[in-house]
């Protein structure tokens, strides 16, 4: 599942993997984890080699015994960490690094691998990583209801929010993640395109799950493990 900053494709992946029995992977969080590095251990945001050598050093690892799993590097748990606004603004910056998306690209292969009843998310994962996955998707929403589900969003958990600013950063991102020559978020062909703009949460895990079902009664799925009727 791939898509532009707020399509809720965190939240729509997460609750997808529950009804379908399937594990989930957010590779965002991954390019986040390089971003902390930058940030705190003071490894530039445009140095690709030394981030992925850090990376391989330290190890960035998932507990796939937690649901949504946990993002440890060297041990430390990054899962609240990632999220903090000094790695949004850096965050960008370091996905464009190509020997970084090379080593990521790698290690989400290998975690396809090990966990192959998965639900993967980013802005790559149809185009690059997984291009024979079963079924993509391509969850877009106009920027202006995006900005507007983030203010929302931040509002909630307490944090300050001007629209106009989150509006300009969203557009701002678009522009870093679709113009990069590795790995641009794109819409490949074959993926399937569900605008968000105007549906809730909801909806588009409902809208989702009938279409994976879907590809399962059409028997080009094995059925879900913990596949309960929709
Ligand atoms: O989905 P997110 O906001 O957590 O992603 C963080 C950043 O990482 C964002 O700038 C896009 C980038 N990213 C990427 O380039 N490729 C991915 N597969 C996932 C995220």
């Amino acid at each position: 599942m791939d898509g532009p900053a707020g399509t809720g494709k965190s939240s729509v992946a997460l609750m997808l993997a529950e009804r379908l029995g399937l594990e989930m992977l957010d590779t965002g969080a991954m390019y986040r984890a390089a971003a902390v590095v930058a940030i705190d251990e003071g490894v530039s945001a445009d140095d690709g080699d030394a981030l992925a050598a850090r990376i391989a050093e330290e190890g960035l690892a998932f507990d796939w015994s937690r649901k949504p799993p946990r993002l440890l590097l060297g041990g430390r748990d990054l899962t609240e960490r990632i999220r903090d606004a000094d790695v949004n603004t850096v965050v960008s910056i370091v996905a464009r690094q190509a020997p970084l998306r090379a080593a990521m690209v790698r290690a989400q292969r290998e975690i396809g691998r090990a966990h192959p009843r998965l639900v993967t998310e980013g802005r790559d994962q149809g185009s690059v990583v997984f291009p024979d996955a079963a079924v993509r998707f391509y969850l877009d929403a106009h920027p202006e209801v995006r900005a507007r589900r983030r203010v929302e969003q931040m509002r909630a958990q307490g944090r300050p929010a001007d629209y106009e600013a989150v509006l300009r950063a969203i557009q701002q991102r678009d522009r870093l993640d679709e113009t990069r020559t590795d790995g641009p978020l794109v819409c490949p062909a074959e993926a399937q395109r569900v605008d968000t703009s105007g549906l809730t949460l909801r909806q588009v895990v409902d809208e989702l799950e009938r279409r994976v079902r879907a590809c399962v009664a059409a028997g080009l799925l094995s059925p879900p493990r913990t596949a309960q009727p929709a």
